[in-house]
């Protein structure tokens, strides 16, 4: 059987309980009635805060956004350069709809360019990543079915599909080994076609959120095999979330060498952000781009997508679009960008490195991590965890049978430390959940 199991970071925990009793009827319907009002992630971060504000040394490792080595933001000054040179009069106009044709090509490049399937591909402008997930899920999945995903997941993958009505099945992540369990996949591949009319299946690689975890050549050769396996009936459709793919390591676009094949078979749709490419997390621009040879086909799943747009947001955020777009065709911006972003990727890296030797000094039981925003800790109670190291200034973020640890947020010089407490965190609660 697929894992139940939700391993998901909490942040905006869903839930659709009714409150009320028998017969009483209120204006905020029953499913909305006890939407939690904070945001978990946002609330240890604000402890954070005030015990900083205290004049605490916190380590304040929570929160999925990149922070320089002095706590600030980290933003690239391409992008900030490419933001004040857009025509405030093109930027002040509605984008159209599904976007400006312009971007939604430029983001069909980036994506699928590499596998040489940019003539095979559609795509539409989207609200981030977030919008890219929410119209997958709309559109590839109808209501009462359930999308397909590890049980390690981006919280909001759960919030999406209870809001639209939709449900999550997962499969367990990692074997014994602590790899990728293609069996485990495989298996819930076959039982989700068993129990519902099509499969949308998530999986968000390179660096994975929370785990870090990407999946390396051979494993996705394994997912490209295990795909094509399935009877060529059933209706499947993949997405891949690529928020983190900027970050991640040579050799983890490995996909890019199989997607030509799968989109023979299937619509692969990508879920592209700038949030995190391009470190500009406020300004919502994203895209969703789909490859499938059957090209009809295709041209009605990004109609549907657009059609989406309109019943949302309308039209996204039309600056951020026109900058992004001239980041990534300008040839002088993109190689700026390109530089900035390395800065970056080597910032983080040196504190991957880090993490990783005083990890394995201090045996601690964590999957393979070579980059990307985030690590996860196994330990066998969460909140414990969470608690011991909230007491000695470490803030992070419990999930069922591990903790999520943002090393995108912790500066160097504080690596070392925050092992240091993560090791007494889990001291006696070592194990990996079954
Ligand atoms: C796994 C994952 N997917 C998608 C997103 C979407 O981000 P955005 O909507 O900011 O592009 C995020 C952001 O944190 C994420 O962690």
């Amino acid at each position: 059987m697929s894992q139940p199991t939700h391993r998901s970071t909490p942040s905006q925990a869903p839930s659709s309980a009714s409150s009320s009793p028998e017969g009483e009827v209120h204006a905020l319907i029953d499913s909305a009635r006890q939407r939690p009002a904070q945001d978990p992630i946002f609330a240890i971060h604000g402890e954070a805060k005030r015990r900083a504000a205290l004049g605490e040394d916190v380590i304040d490792a929570s929160l999925g956004t990149l922070m320089d080595e002095e706590g600030r933001l980290a933003v690239m000054p391409t992008v900030v350069r490419a933001l004040g040179q857009v025509d405030p009069s093109k930027a002040a106009a509605y984008a159209p709809i599904a976007g400006e044709a312009t971007f939604n090509r430029a983001v069909i490049e980036d994506v699928f360019g590499p596998a040489g399937l940019a003539e095979a591909s559609d795509c539409v402008a989207t609200a981030g990543g977030t919008g890219a997930v929410h119209h997958a899920v709309l559109n590839m999945l109808d209501r009462g079915e359930s999308l397909l995903t590890t049980d390690y997941h981006w919280a909001p993958y759960r919030t999406i599909a209870d809001q639209s009505e939709r449900g999550v099945r997962t499969f367990r992540m990692f074997n014994a080994e602590r790899r990728f369990d293609l069996e485990a996949l495989e298996r819930s591949l076959h039982e989700t076609a068993a129990v519902q009319k099509r499969v949308l299946l998530i999986l968000n690689f390179p660096c994975h959120n929370p785990t870090g975890y990407s999946l390396n050549e051979r494993e996705w050769a394994e997912v490209n095999r295990i795909l094509r396996s399935l009877d060529k009936r059933l209706p499947v459709s993949v997405l891949l979330d690529l928020a983190y793919a900027k970050y991640g390591a040579p050799g983890t676009d490995a996909w890019t060498r199989f997607v030509g094949e799968l989109a023979g078979d299937m619509p692969v749709l990508a879920a592209w952000s700038a949030s995190k490419a391009f470190a500009q997390y406020g300004a919502r621009v994203g895209g969703l781009a789909v490859a499938m040879h059957d090209e009809a086909e295709r041209k009605r799943i990004a109609a549907a997508f657009a059609y989406s747009c309109r019943a949302t947001w309308s039209n996204c955020n039309h600056l951020g679009m026109l900058a992004v777009t001239q980041l990534l065709t300008d040839g002088g911006l993109r190689a700026g960008v390109e530089q900035d972003r390395a800065a970056l990727l080597a910032m983080l890296d040196e504190r991957v490195q880090k993490f990783n030797d005083a990890a394995a000094a201090q045996n601690l039981q964590y999957p393979r991590y070579e980059g990307g925003f985030f690590v996860t800790v196994f330990t066998t109670d969460p909140q414990e965890t969470a608690r011991r190291c909230q007491a000695e200034g470490l803030f992070i973020v419990p999930i069922q049978g591990a903790v999520r640890v943002a090393l995108c947020a912790t500066p160097q010089n504080q690596v070392e430390r925050l092992v240091g407490i993560l090791a007494r965190g889990v001291a006696g609660l070592q194990g990996v959940p079954a």
